[in-house]
């Protein structure tokens, strides 16, 4: 059973990834408004889906460990951004954010010795750990695209492969 303050946590953790999933929603309904940036669109609003399956597996989690996983109010989004650029560099440092979270989950966990939940939170430590570098690699490349086109061209074009050959 969960301790009130780990339900209490895990439910904030709710919240976290919920607003992800919006963040990124609102990203990808921003880049499918602008030119050639399909492969962008698709990235952001697939990653938008992920952060909902995180959400929902937190809130299975909660439920079935004898908790209320509470669905949260959302805060609206950043909604349109002066470049993709900064727009990736919203991603990351959302991302950043996340990883903080849940390593303060994890180490909640151990102080509370709820070792099923410190055994769960593993997973998102892991994933954390490819999102982070799935985002850095994303600013890094923009980073050196500049204001080329055919660079980004091949950014958009390449953008899913990027994902799946993790
Ligand atoms: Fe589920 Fe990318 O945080």
């Amino acid at each position: 059973m969960l301790s009130k303050v780990m339900a209490e946590a895990l439910n904030q953790q709710v919240l976290m990834e919920a607003q992800s999933s919006q963040a990124y929603l609102a990203m990808g309904s921003w880049a499918e408004i602008q030119p050639g940036l399909k492969g962008v669109t698709e990235f952001f609003y697939k990653h938008s889906e992920e952060e909902r399956l995180h959400m929902l597996k937190l809130i299975h989690y909660i439920n079935e460990r004898g908790g209320f996983a509470v669905v949260p109010e959302l805060k609206q989004p950043t909604l349109t951004f002066v470049s993709l650029k900064k727009a990736f560099e919203e991603l990351l440092k959302h991302e950043l954010a996340v990883s903080a979270s849940i390593n303060d989950l994890v180490d909640l966990s151990l102080r509370e010795k709820d070792y099923a939940t410190h055994n769960f939170l593993q997973w998102y430590v892991m994933e954390q750990m490819e999102e982070e570098k799935l985002a850095r690699d994303c600013n890094d490349k923009l980073e050196m695209i500049g204001d080329d086109r055919s660079g980004l061209y091949l950014f958009d074009r390449d953008i899913m492969n990027m994902e799946s050959a993790e």
